[in-house]
C-alpha cells in the first residue's frame, strides 16, 4: 500500500484517484488523504475512513490558481493578495462556495476551504491529475477522526492500514512533513479577512499583505473548524503543560531545557519551527511507548509558536480564551 513515488508511481496514483480510489498524499504540513472531490462515492467512503462527521466540511486542494473560480465565486481582493503570496504554501481560505461544490465538502455550509500545497510529490500528483481532467482533491489529514495528523508515511499507515482497501487504495511516501502542523485557515467570505486555524503562515506574515486582519477568538464560534471539537488533534496519552511533569512523563521542551529527573525526553528541537515539526511525532511516539502523560514545555512567541500553543491546547482539551 505503501508507494515509492516515482514518476510511474505518481501517474498511477492520479489515475487511481480519477477512478475513485483514496491516495494518502504528502505535503509541507502534514499527510493528507485524498480523494476526488468531484466524486460523492468516494468522498463518502474518505468520510467512512476517517470515521469523520458528515457535517465537518473538508478542504479542496488544486494544483494551480487557475482552478480557484471552479470551486469558488466572489473572491475578495485582498484574498488574491493573499493567493498571489503565499500559494503554493500552508495556507487555506474559506471563500464563497460556487455551484460545482459538492454537499459532502461542505457539511452544509455556503463556503468552501482552498489550499495549494507546497510538496514535490503533491504537486506532480496534482499536475497528473488536473491532466486526466480532475478540478481538485477532497483532502483531510489522514488521521482517524479526532486523533493526531500524521507527519510521515509510516504514521498513515499505522492510522489507516485496517480501513484502507490495499487493492486501489495507495499510500505516497512523501519523507517527513516540513511545517509538521496544519495549514493556517483565513474565513475570506467576509469583508475583512479572519484567521480561524494558526499556521506556518503567521498573523504577521498576513498581516504583511493585507492591512486589517481578525483573529477568531477560538472558544466563541458557531463556524464549523477544528475548533469547535475540543479534544482534538489528542494522543492517547494526557498531555499537560502547566505545573510540574510526573515521573514517568513523557518530556518535550527547547534543547535549551533540560529533562526534568525521571521523565522521558521526547524530543530537543533546537527552536520553534523544529518543534512545531516535531510536536506531533512526539505525541505518536508517547502513545508507543504507552506513557500515562505527555508534559509540553511550551515555546514563547508570537509566530508559529501561536500555532504549536493552539495544537497542545486542544490536545489537552482546554479552551483558549
Ligand atoms: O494543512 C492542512 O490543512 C491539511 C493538509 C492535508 O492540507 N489538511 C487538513 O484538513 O488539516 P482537515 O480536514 O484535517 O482540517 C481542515 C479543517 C477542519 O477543521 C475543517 O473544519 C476546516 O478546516 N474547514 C474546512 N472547510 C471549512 C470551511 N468552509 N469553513 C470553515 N472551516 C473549514
Ligand atoms: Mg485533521
Amino acid at each position: 500500500m505503501i508507494v515509492v513515488p516515482t514518476d510511474a508511481a505518481i501517474s498511477s496514483a492520479a489515475l487511481a484517484l480519477s477512478k475513485g480510489a483514496l491516495v494518502a498524499v504528502p505535503t509541507e504540513t502534514v499527510y493528507g488523504l485524498a480523494a476526488d472531490a468531484r466524486n460523492s462515492q468516494a468522498l463518502q467512503r474518505m468520510y467512512l475512513v476517517k470515521n469523520r462527521p458528515k457535517e465537518h466540511p473538508v478542504i479542496v486542494h488544486i494544483g494551480s490558481i487557475e482552478y480557484l473560480d471552479y470551486w469558488t465565486k466572489e473572491i475578495p481582493t485582498y484574498a488574491i493578495q493573499l493567493a498571489n503570496t503565499f500559494w503554493p504554501g500552508p495556507m487555506t481560505l474559506v471563500l464563497k462556495k460556487s455551484r460545482h461544490v459538492d454537499h459532502n465538502l461542505t457539511g452544509g455550509q455556503q463556503t468552501i476551504g482552498i489550499r495549494i500545497p507546497k510538496h514535490d510529490v503533491a504537486k506532480l500528483l496534482f499536475d497528473r491529475f488536473h491532466e486526466l481532467g480532475g478540478k481538485g482533491l477532497a483532502m483531510p489529514s489522514a488521521n482517524r477522526f479526532g486523533a493526531v495528523s500524521p507527519t510521515d508515511a509510516q504514521a498513515v499507515v499505522k492510522e489507516l492500514r485496517n480501513y484502507l482497501d490495499s487493492s486501489t487504495d495507495k499510500i505516497l511516501d512523501g519523507g517527513i512533513c516540513e511545517v509538521g502542523l496544519e495549514s493556517t485557515i483565513i474565513n475570506c467570505s467576509e469583508e475583512i479577512p479572519e484567521i480561524l486555524r494558526p499556521g506556518a503562515i503567521t498573523f504577521s506574515k498576513i498581516k504583511s499583505v493585507v492591512p486589517i486582519c481578525k483573529v477568531k477568538n477560538l472558544s466563541h464560534s458557531n463556524l464549523k473548524f477544528s475548533g469547535n471539537y475540543l479534544k482534538h488533534y489528542a494522543p492517547k496519552a494526557k498531555v499537560v503543560f502547566t505545573g510540574n511533569p510526573n515521573k514517568g512523563d513523557g518530556f518535550l521542551a527547547l534543547i535549551s531545557i533540560s529533562t526534568p529527573k525521571n521523565c522521558i525526553r521526547l524530543a530537543s528541537p533546537k527552536n520553534s519551527n523544529e518543534f512545531a515539526q516535531i510536536l506531533y511525532n512526539s505525541f505518536r511516539k508517547a502513545d508507543e511507548m504507552k506513557l500515562k502523560q505527555i508534559y509540553v514545555k511550551l515555546p514563547h512567541g508570537i509566530g508559529i509558536e501561536t500555532a504549536i500553543i493552539e495544537r497542545v491546547y486542544k490536545a489537552a482539551g482546554e479552551q483558549l480564551s
